[in-house]
């Protein structure tokens, strides 16, 4: 990444800690070593395994044996879906619906869709304009023929917070599984899994400046899991597949200290996301831009940023970022080289300029106030630039 970069794309992913790759590194060159083979070198590996999966647990205050390393945060919430969906309707054909939000990621809703071709029925519950869901909806949504509720503790676009506490506890109630997409919350979020009513979690390492490529699931001992991917009877035979020792090292690096650090990472962030705030409203004026998503702090995470520049095409703003030397995101799917309106905001009921405008913001390790104030000036430049042709 060259230096001049001012990268505001951490929500995409983030750079590697140094210490995670060092971990990678300690890890990747003690020869070959499959954690499954007997010998010395194998259980030198094994060894890594367990020992990274120890950490994890005490971070998320979990049983070690509730973990499964996996290949990333999709893969997580493929896994959890269509494990507990699954695992629900052999035990009890009649729990057969699938809850879960409209703002979801992609990894989510398209595992949900996938499910209902295979004759789930699927209930995708509304968000307010600040793109949270009801608990009163979710609680009319949720009943004895649900098999799993998802729900995200965090959103990747906008940033809000979803009450999954409240939902996890209607839905555990009535006998459906609670899985929680915390591929954005972790490292800026407390995660106690003691206290979160919660069955199945997902995680990705890349989000924490870990590699990409890994991540993990949490599964609640006792909760309805049946393995998708078939193989080897690694993980305790919930993810076949010879496990990544130096990607998982370096994971659990990551999120250890992103877990010591956290407080002074949540001010740093926020401090970037202000100063970017404030240098916007002195450049452009509070009137040509809006903010999307909650603002309260206590309802998103503090690393975000969505912002809608009126008037200009966020397809045009991005390029002429990239252009400034200014990495930021959309936050939409680029299908055949053209933005669609994101699910997100379209699903806050935001109108189509609204959507069509809105540039993503995501700060972390790196950043830095001056970054923040230089790209408020650069985004003025450019909307007078395109405002004048
Ligand atoms: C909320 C959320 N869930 C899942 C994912 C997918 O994670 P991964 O990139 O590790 O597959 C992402 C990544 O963008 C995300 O933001």
């Amino acid at each position: 990444m060259s230096n001049d970069l001012i990268y505001f794309d951490h929500s995409a992913t983030t750079p590697m800690h140094p210490e995670a790759i060092a971990a990678y590194a300690e890890a990747a060159s003690q020869g070959p070593s499959n954690p499954s083979s007997l010998h010395a070198a194998g259980r030198a590996a094994r060894g890594r395994i367990i020992a990274a999966r120890d950490k994890l647990a005490a971070i998320l205050r979990c049983d070690p044996a509730e973990l499964v390393f996996t290949g990333g945060g999709t893969e997580s919430d493929n896994a959890a879906l269509y494990g507990a969906a699954r695992a629900q309707r052999a035990r009890d054909p009649k729990r057969t619906r699938i809850v879960t939000t409209a703002v979801e990621h992609h990894a989510v809703l398209h595992a949900c869709e996938k499910l209902e071709e295979d004759g789930f029925e699927l209930y995708v519950l509304p968000v307010d304009n600040a793109g949270r869901v009801s608990v009163d909806d979710a609680d009319k949504a949720i009943g004895e023929t649900t098999a799993v509720v998802s729900v995200m503790a965090a959103n990747n676009e906008v940033g809000t917070l979803q009450p999954v506490g409240a939902i996890g506890r209607i839905a555990r109630e009535r006998g459906a599984v609670m899985h929680v997409d915390a591929v954005q919350a972790f490292g800026y979020e407390t995660l106690d899994l003691r206290e979160m009513p919660v069955d199945l979690l997902s995680l990705s390492a890349h989000k924490v400046n870990g590699p990409q490529g890994v991540g993990a699931l949490f599964i609640r001992k006792g909760a309805p899991f049946e393995a998708t991917q078939r193989g080897g009877s690694q993980e305790r035979g919930r993810r076949a597949g010879t496990e990544n020792v130096a990607g998982i090292a370096a994971f659990v690096r990551a999120a250890e200290l992103a877990a010591e650090e956290r407080e002074e990472r949540r001010a740093h962030v926020r401090a970037m996301r202000e100063a970017l705030l404030d240098g916007l409203a002195e450049q452009l004026g509070a009137d040509a831009f809006a903010v999307n998503g909650a603002e309260e702090e206590s309802m998103r995470v503090p690393h975000i940023l969505n912002v809608s520049f009126l008037g200009l095409s966020n397809e045009t703003m991005l390029m002429n970022l990239d252009l400034a030397g200014v990495a930021a995101s959309a936050g939409s799917a680029c299908t055949a080289g053209s933005l669609q309106p994101s699910h997100v905001l379209t699903a806050m009921g935001l109108a189509e300029e609204r959507c069509r405008s809105a540039i993503r913001f995501s700060f972390g390790l790196g950043n830095n106030i001056a970054e923040a104030e230089k790209t408020a000036k650069i985004i003025a430049t450019i909307a007078k630039r395109l405002r004048n042709r």
